[in-house]
């Protein structure tokens, strides 16, 4: 085959999607390697990529970090931590194939000569794997390091690829603290890379059940007649977390739960939930419905009633007493941060008109979930006795993301016995039970993604800064109250937010 032509896998026919989709001859470059995100989950989901057969023979990784480490030290050291945590069975023979092709090259971010050996050990690398010089540079770092990298691949000509070859860039959320930074970021990003090479990672979109959401939705008459502002009363959607901010404070303090997680994993939740049918899955018609919800977005006006913040004193989390926020490692004493929020807001269109999206997320809650509620309206009319029917409550479709991933059916349903009494029962769709493999990490399906060239699960810029408009007032507001307010670890949030619901006659769902 000729060196600069484009891949095409000869054992796939394009049009059927049934058969798994195998990426091309090509390098990944690690930044950041020897980090929590690489090792936990980068290093575990390209080994697991390999194990399933989704990678090319001739794929190459190279780590780039700050140790002095040799090629076979850091192949040692990568297996060591693939084989705590890969999803797959370790399989040697996987192993021995993926490390042929493993390489470290040491430097540090504003080092150019380390920019210019890694330039070498990817042209030695192309030439001894034939990996077509296509390369993906992965860049797991602290956000501060963005624009010195995106720099320094430039100088070093990293980023100009031969004829049929491709280069692309993987940045990791944050993207940005409001849209003032996001802008000057994507301006640092886009002057060295080409739009269409600019991979942004939300790894909820990669997780099974946000993609469910678009298969259930658009491949059944039962649900999309009723997702509208005729049936639905509200939606609500949470990630709640039962651990502290654990070792995380330099990152986490003066960033907060709103901007860690409703600007990205929520948002994007609601506009996968909100959006209209795209014409197809491609990328631009699925970004075109996206961005269409999150213009339509608009906040209510009073957001001391409409929003609730929170930071977590001491309590207990199961069995063990666990220290406040302001008691952790790292945070000081009068830290304003909030590590629970909660917002409300409207949709103004057709569809949408009058149903409030209800997000929230915080830190050392309940338990650990995720989940998306579609609360539904009561039935016009009830022809049963008050009686029989006070253990009944809205219908709810509830979309489980995690731990247990699957979705639930909430409606009432008639106690046994001689008399008519009506309860809530729930329908259970598992995973785990319907499908005998079980679903791929979300970075094994954003990494293949990154590798085919397919972006309909990586937000643009403009969903990004339109995420940051929807933000920044609150966050403007929240600036001018203080102290978050103080609720008991292992508890579900502030009474704020309790408040905040109630003053719509409505309260959060105890998932
Ligand atoms: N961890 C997560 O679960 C998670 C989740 C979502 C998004 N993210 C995002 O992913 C990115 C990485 O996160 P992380 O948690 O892995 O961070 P981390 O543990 O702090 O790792 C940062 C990495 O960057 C390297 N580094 C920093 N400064 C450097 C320099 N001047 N020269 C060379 N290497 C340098 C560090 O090397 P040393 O080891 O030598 O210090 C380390 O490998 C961040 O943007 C983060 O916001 C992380």
């Amino acid at each position: 085959m000729n060196d600069s032509a484009p891949w095409v896998n000869p054992l796939r026919d394009p049009d059927d999607l049934r058969l798994p989709r195998i990426a091309g001859p090509c390098t990944i470059i690690l930044f950041g390697v020897t980090g929590d995100l690489a090792r936990k989950k980068l290093l575990p989901a390209i080994y697991d990529l390999a194990n399933r057969g989704l990678l090319p023979p001739n794929f190459g990784l190279i780590g780039f970090g700050r140790r002095d480490w040799s090629d076979e030290y850091f192949a040692n050291w990568a297996k060591e931590h693939v084989q705590k945590t890969c999803r797959t069975p370790f399989r040697e023979s996987t192993w021995n194939q993926l490390a042929g092709g493993i390489r470290f090259a040491k430097g540090t971010f504003d080092d150019t000569q380390a920019f210019v050996n890694l330039s070498h050990t990817l042209n030695d690398l192309d030439r001894e794997r034939n990996t077509h010089g296509n390369h993906a540079f992965y860049l797991s770092i602290p956000p501060s390091a963005f624009p010195i990298v995106a720099q320094q691949l430039a100088k070093s000509g990293l980023t100009q690829s031969r004829q049929g070859a491709w280069r692309r860039v993987i940045i990791e959320k944050p993207f940005g603290h409001d849209l003032q930074s996001a802008e000057a970021l994507d301006r640092t990003i886009t002057s060295v890379f080409d739009p269409d090479s600019i991979f942004r990672i939300d790894h909820y979109l990669g997780k099974e059940t946000v993609q469910n959401l678009m298969a259930m939705r658009f491949s059944n008459m039962l649900f999309e007649p009723i997702w509208n502002n005729h049936y639905v009363d509200h939606v609500q959607i949470t990630m709640a977390e039962d651990m502290g901010i654990g070792s995380r404070a330099g990152y986490y303090d003066g960033i907060g739960a709103a901007r860690d997680v409703i600007q990205n994993h929520l948002i994007q939740l609601m506009a996968i939930t909100a959006m209209d049918e795209p014409v197809d899955f491609t990328a631009r018609n699925v970004h075109y419905e996206k961005a269409k919800v999150l213009s339509a977005v608009r906040l209510p006006k009073n957001l001391a009633l409409h929003t609730a913040r929170g930071q977590y004193a001491e309590g207990w989390q199961g069995q063990e007493h666990v220290p406040g926020y302001l008691q952790e490692e790292g945070i000081g004493p009068d830290s304003h941060t909030e590590t629970y929020a909660a917002i409300k807001l409207w949709i103004d269109n057709w569809r949408w008109a009058g149903v409030p999206f209800y997000l929230r997320t915080g830190k050392r809650l309940g338990k650990r979930v995720t989940e998306i509620a579609i609360v539904f309206k009561p039935a016009p009319h009830l022809p049963f006795t008050a009686n029989a029917t006070q253990e009944h409550g809205p219908n709810e479709i509830v979309f489980r993301i995690q731990p247990d991933e699957g979705i639930t059916l909430r409606f009432g349903s008639k106690v046994p016995g001689s008399t008519m009494e009506v309860r809530d029962v729930n329908m259970d769709f598992s995973y785990g039970n319907s499908f005998t493999e079980a679903s791929p990490e979300a970075y094994e399906r954003l990494i293949l993604d990154v590798l085919l060239g397919e972006p309909p699960l990586f937000p643009t810029t403009e969903e990004v800064n339109l995420s940051w408009k929807i933000l920044d007032p609150i966050e403007k507001f929240w600036a001018t109250q203080g102290q978050p307010e103080q609720y008991p670890s292992g508890t579900w949030g502030p009474k704020s937010a309790d408040e905040m619901m109630a003053h719509d006659h409505r309260a959060w769902r105890l998932p």
